[in-house]
């Protein structure tokens, strides 16, 4: 991503595929770092970092689709660091009525010295990184979602230690979620085996990218054989925010479905993770999301300390 329209030493955060190693792995351990910092304190949600880095920052959050957890880690990262933030849903904006992602992000960064956008279209986002004179965040687009992976990498470091060499078994939709695991694979060096049915492979660029860059990343249409001896197993919502055709969806991806017969077939001492909202008897069973494998709350708390060094890495900090 070209950032010749930021300020010295200010990044976009588009993907996981768009930073280097090093930065990818500098980001994780800031996290560990801030986190260390709020619990080692067991401060309260509410304070702010003695040194406030972001002092006199602030954030646009644009929302063109639903959040819980994104909405709320970013606006208390930003609180947490000193700065400010605003939310801004798409049917509020001017966006919602037609005015273009170009206008809104000259706009915007005049008011605001970053825009975290949550996308329905990853061209939008490109394009708002084009024009943009402020860093863009992805929030999460139809292509990627990379603040949440970069989450489960800080999780799955926290329980398991080195993500390198360790093997990620991906049971169901090949999404947009899927798609920064692939990324992440990558820049991380670890082993990520895909089963998806045909119709619901992850897209063969990216499958592409990761091999033409040293990537271990296979796809099957066999569940069993992807979870064989993986140290985590991971699945999403089989419906993603815009998908048509819940029926067929639901009908389609119902083999791929993560229960203890599945989990059984990787190592005993598998994690289990999902990037949540869950659909229990859908994509994954109770017994597995609720289950001693399963360490989603982490997970879950974990987007605010990614968030944190996401946000301090766009400013150079
Ligand atoms: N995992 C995730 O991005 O959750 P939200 O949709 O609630 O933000
Ligand atoms: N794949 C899901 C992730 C939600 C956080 C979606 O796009 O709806």
């Amino acid at each position: 991503m070209t950032n010749y329209n930021l300020k010295p030493n200010h990044r976009h955060f588009i993907d996981i595929s768009s930073i280097s190693k090093q930065d990818a792995r500098e980001i994780i351990e800031k996290a560990k770092m801030l986190k260390k910092a709020v619990t080692e304190q067991s401060q309260s949600k509410g304070f702010v970092h003695e040194d406030a880095p972001l002092k006199n920052q602030a954030l646009a959050m644009i929302f063109e689709k639903p959040s819980t957890r994104t909405r709320v880690s970013f606006e208390m990262a930003m609180h947490q660091l000193g700065g400010k933030s605003v939310v801004l849903q798409n049917h509020d904006m001017q966006l919602g009525r037609g005015e273009t992602v170009a206008d809104t992000a000259k706009v915007l960064s005049g008011f605001v010295d970053a825009i975290m956008l949550r996308a329905n279209s990853h061209e939008d986002m490109l394009e708002m990184a084009e024009t943009s004179t402020v860093p863009i965040i992805n929030a999460l687009t139809d292509f990627s979602h990379p603040c949440q992976i970069m989450a489960d990498i800080l999780t799955f470091e926290e329980h398991r230690g080195s993500i390198a060499g360790k093997k990620i078994a991906w049971s169901g939709d090949g999404n947009n979620v899927a798609v920064s695991w692939i990324h992440a694979s990558v820049l991380f060096e670890c082993e990520l085996a895909l089963a998806c049915p045909k119709e619901y492979a992850p897209l063969e660029q990216v499958v592409g990218w990761a091999k033409n860059n040293g990537g271990k990343v296979s796809v099957t249409e066999n569940p069993e054989e992807a979870a064989l001896d993986a140290d985590c197993v991971i699945t999403d919502t089989f419906i993603s925010m815009g998908d048509d055709n819940p029926e067929q969806r639901l009908n389609d991806l119902a083999p791929y479905q993560v229960d203890q017969n599945l989990m059984s077939k990787a190592n005993n001492n598998a994690i289990f993770m999902h990037c949540l909202p869950a659909h229990r008897g859908e994509e994954v069973t109770a017994d597995v999301i609720d289950g001693p494998q399963s360490v989603i709350w982490d997970e879950a708390e974990n987007r605010l300390h990614i968030q944190k060094a996401i946000l301090m890495w766009c400013f150079g900090k």
